[in-house]
Order: C-alpha cells, then structure tokens, then sequence
C-alpha cells in the first residue's frame, strides 16, 4: 500500500506538501508507463462510482480512462441517474455505494456533500469539482506547470485573471500557497476569494515560503509570471442572468496577447481547465458574444490557439493525475 491508501481525495488543504507532490510524482510515473507501454495495472477487481450532478467531458473522461488502463471498473450516473438527492439522501447513498465500491467520485454543487459522502461510505471519495474545490484539477495544471519550467517548483510564478470565488480560484491560491510557489490573483475584488480561503492561503504560505498576491492590476500581478491562467467568467449552476455583470466586471482581465506580453516573458504559459468561450466561430455560447458585441469573452482565440497554449497538454493530464489519485489511494 502507499502512504495515501484509504485517503479520500476532497480538498488540497486535506494534503501535506509532500503528499501532494508525490501524487504528481506517480502520475509522472503513471505517463511515462503509458508512453512506454510498460503500464502495470494496480487495481485489477477494483470498482468505482462516478457520480455526476453536473456534466463534464474531462473528469468523467479521465476516470473513466485511468481505471480501464488499471484494470478497475466503472459505473458512471449521471445527472439524473440515481436517487441521491431526489429520493435518497446522501447519507444513505453513500452506505449504499460503500458495500458495492472500491471508490466514489462525486461532481456537483455542494462541498458538504461530497464531504458526507466521505464520511458516510467507508471507501475512499473524490471530488471531481464542487463549487468550492477542483482538487483533481489542480494536480493536472501543477503538473503541467512543472513539465514545461526548467524551474523548482518552489520558484514558478503564475497569475489567475478572473472570477476567482469559486473552485478554480480557491483551488489555485490555496494549492500554490501549499506547495511553495508565487501566486498572484488578479481581479476585481469583489472577485476575490472569501476571506476564510485567503486567511487559510496566508497560513499554509507561511510554513511553505509561498508568496501570495491578490492584486486588481494587471501589469503588477502578471509581471514576471511563468504561467497565466483563467476560467469561464459563468460557472456552471449560475444563472444566465448574471452574464451581462460578469462582462462588465471581468472583460478588462480577459487572457489577451497584451496581457501575455505584460509578464515580459517571451515563454509564458497559457492553461484553462476547459471548457473555454474563445471563440465565436464555434457557436458555443453566441447568444451571450452576441449580446454583447464581443469575440471571445475570457480568453482570445489568438492566445487559445497560440504557441503559448497548453491547455490540451493540461486536458491529458487530468488522466494521468487521476490515475495517481486512484491507485495512491485504492491500490
Ligand atoms: N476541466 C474540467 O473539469 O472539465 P470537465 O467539466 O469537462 O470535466
Ligand atoms: N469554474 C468552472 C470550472 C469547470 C471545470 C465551473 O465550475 O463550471
């Protein structure tokens, strides 16, 4: 067994440094093993739960992808197919799962629940993006981050630009202040995180060298930045409705090349979780570029498709970090 084995998997603060990285660790080993054809696969009779309250194109993907490359099973149900929540609690759920399942992933609204489920089911649960925490996320981009920097992890400075109260926002401030590394949150602050994940930032920045920034300029949080990263501007279970604000506020912090240009560094790294509105041309989204006379909302397309772009090196990685999680955990 590995030091994780029996953990649930609910939030980044949950995990020292040193679990943290070695969980990247692994899943470096998990894609080397791939490439190599040389995969071993840990968890051959192992059976795994993917609930999704939301939908998801990556997250399902990648679970369901690492555990058919370790040998494990999946059930996925989706939005509306299962009783938790509508005629079963969550806490019945979770015993439930528990005498079938080896694991259980869970995607949707609230922390809470994915944290009853972990208290309630006796295997080990994932969260697979809550309003809260996109912890799976975060070891693919910190991943990703430290395959393309010559630099220690320790030394690699990233900007976010965007809507940052919610699980991309908080995830990034809290996992670099956890790992060491110079985080710098741009946006408006009313955009900022709660004071609670901020205060919680300082903490953990204190023990790890962090250096953590929360800034409403733009030149001041990218300079110097490795990496810069952003997010939709409208989550998903937030009402249409609050589009036309979420422009108003955050179109001056959308990933622009003069933005790119502003880290003065000729190598800066674009990422995005996905899925992103950069494009008019794809129709994803026109009612709302429409409406308000704008090409792309949070990213241009010039820097989605540009040599700085790597967000698809990003996207595979929820597969190989994943996979970490799943055999740390259940191997
Ligand atoms: N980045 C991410 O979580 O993508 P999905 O919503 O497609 O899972
Ligand atoms: N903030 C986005 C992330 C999607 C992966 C959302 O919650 O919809």
């Amino acid at each position: 067994p590995t030091p994780l084995a029996g953990r649930h998997f609910l939030k980044e603060a949950d995990f020292t440094a040193e679990e943290f990285r070695g969980l990247l660790e692994l899943a470096a080993e998990l894609k080397a093993a791939k490439r190599t054809g040389t995969e071993t696969p840990y968890l051959r009779g192992k059976n795994i739960a993917l609930i999704f309250e939301k939908t998801s194109t990556r997250t399902r993907c990648a679970f369901e992808v690492a555990a058919a490359d370790q040998g494990a099973s999946t059930t996925y149900l989706d939005p509306s197919g299962s009783q938790m929540g509508h005629k079963e609690s969550v806490k019945d759920t979770a015993r439930v799962l528990g005498r079938m399942y080896d694991g259980i992933e869970y995607r949707g609204d609230s922390q809470a629940k994915v944290e009853e489920l972990a208290a309630y089911s006796g295997v080990p649960v994932f969260n697979g993006l809550t309003d809260d925490w996109h912890p799976t996320q975060m070891l693919a981009d910190v991943l990703t981050m430290s395959e393309h920097s010559d630099k220690r992890l320790t030394d690699i400075a990233f900007a976010y630009l965007g809507d940052a109260r919610f699980n991309m926002g908080n995830s990034y401030l809290v996992t670099a202040a956890l790992l060491g590394m110079d985080v710098r949150i741009v946006a408006p602050k009313t955009y900022w995180p709660a004071q609670e994940v901020i205060d919680r930032a300082r903490e953990l920045a204190a023990v790890s060298g962090a250096r953590v920034t929360l800034t409403e300029e733009i030149a001041e949080g990218v300079a110097g930045a490795d990496f810069v990263a952003t997010d939709v501007w409208v989550s998903m279970g937030e009402p249409k409705e609050v589009w036309g604000e979420r422009i108003a506020a955050l179109a001056p912090y959308a990933v622009t090349m003069d933005v790119l240009r502003a880290t003065g560094n000729p190598d800066v790294g674009f990422l995005h979780c996905l899925p992103a509105f950069h494009d008019l041309g794809t129709a994803i989204g026109r009612d709302v570029y429409e409406a308000h006379g704008l090409e792309s909302l949070e990213v241009t397309d010039e820097v989605f498709e540009s040599a700085h772009s790597l967000v698809f090196d990003e996207a595979e990685n929820r597969m190989h970090t994943i996979k970490a999680v799943l055999v740390a955990t259940l191997a």
